[in-house]
């Protein structure tokens, strides 16, 4: 277990986006959350992100209760549905936050290399990442958040606005991910995209977990009526 929420909840003002969130992330594992929109996916991807904390229950990193240290911060990445991008290149985009974590200048250097081989940008280091495309840059995010070897990365819809070739290259990278023993969590409203990639999901509805399961399971015999009419596309989004 690398993650565990235990009753979670998280208000805005008076209204509750989560309500009562109990989830196990499992290490190594693919987990999507899937949901329409408002139903609290982004609010949950960044309480598992330690960015927010929650108002209620407790939040477990590797067993480790409610700390929140900046080295349990600094083992879980999330990379936003719109990529944040600096406008300078690609290569100082990436080694940013190697920096920020004082990795040396030798090492850095590795690390970038490695992050853009994995997402397929070798050859763009020394271009202006603003001048890339919503693809490129949703790469360069990614690389980011890969550089600094977090064990837990956090995506939020990384495919939201992508045309399907772009999207499957970003499926690819998160099966890569995955292959190097990180743990992956994200975020859809493409349950299709949750079939393809994910091992596990779970079905935020209204800010709360209504479906949690193995993908086969769930797609093939979902418990909640919930779940049943979002599978069905009666659900709109
Ligand atoms: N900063 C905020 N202030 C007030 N309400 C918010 C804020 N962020 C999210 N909400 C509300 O919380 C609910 C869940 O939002 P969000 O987590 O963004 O959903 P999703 O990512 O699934 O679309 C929505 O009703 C949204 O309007
Ligand atoms: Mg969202």
């Amino acid at each position: 277990m690398i993650v565990r929420l235990e009753r979670i909840w998280k208000y805005f003002g008076s209204f509750p986006a989560l309500k009562d969130i109990n989830l196990d992330i499992r290490e190594g594992e693919i987990l999507s959350i899937i949901g329409s929109s408002g139903a609290g996916k982004t609010t949950l991807l960044r309480i598992i992100s330690m960015l927010d904390m929650p108002d209620k229950g407790v939040y477990y990193l590797k067993g480790k209760e409610n700390t929140y240290s900046i080295e349990q911060r600094r083992s879980v990445t999330m990379v936003f549905q719109k990529p944040v991008i600096f406008n300078t290149s690609v290569y100082k985009n990436i080694e940013f936050g190697l920096k920020v974590r004082g990795v040396e200048n030798g090492e850095a250097r590795k690390r970038v290399k490695e992050a853009l081989s994995m997402v397929g940008l070798e050859d763009y280091a020394k271009r202006r990442a603003k001048t890339l495309s919503g693809g490129e840059q949703q790469r360069v995010a990614i690389a980011r958040a890969v550089a600094v070897k977090p064990e837990l990365i956090v995506l939020d819809e990384p495919t939201a606005n992508l045309d399907p070739q772009n999207i499957k290259v970003i499926e690819d990278i998160i099966k890569k991910m995955a292959e190097q023993g990180i743990t992956v969590v994200f975020s859809t409203h493409n349950m299709f995209q949750a079939k393809r990639i994910a091992e596990r999901v779970v079905h935020l509805h209204e800010g709360k977990i209504v479906e949690v399961g193995n993908v086969k399971k769930i797609f093939e015999n979902p418990s909640s009526e919930v779940t049943k009419k979002f599978l069905s596309g009666e659900l709109f989004y």
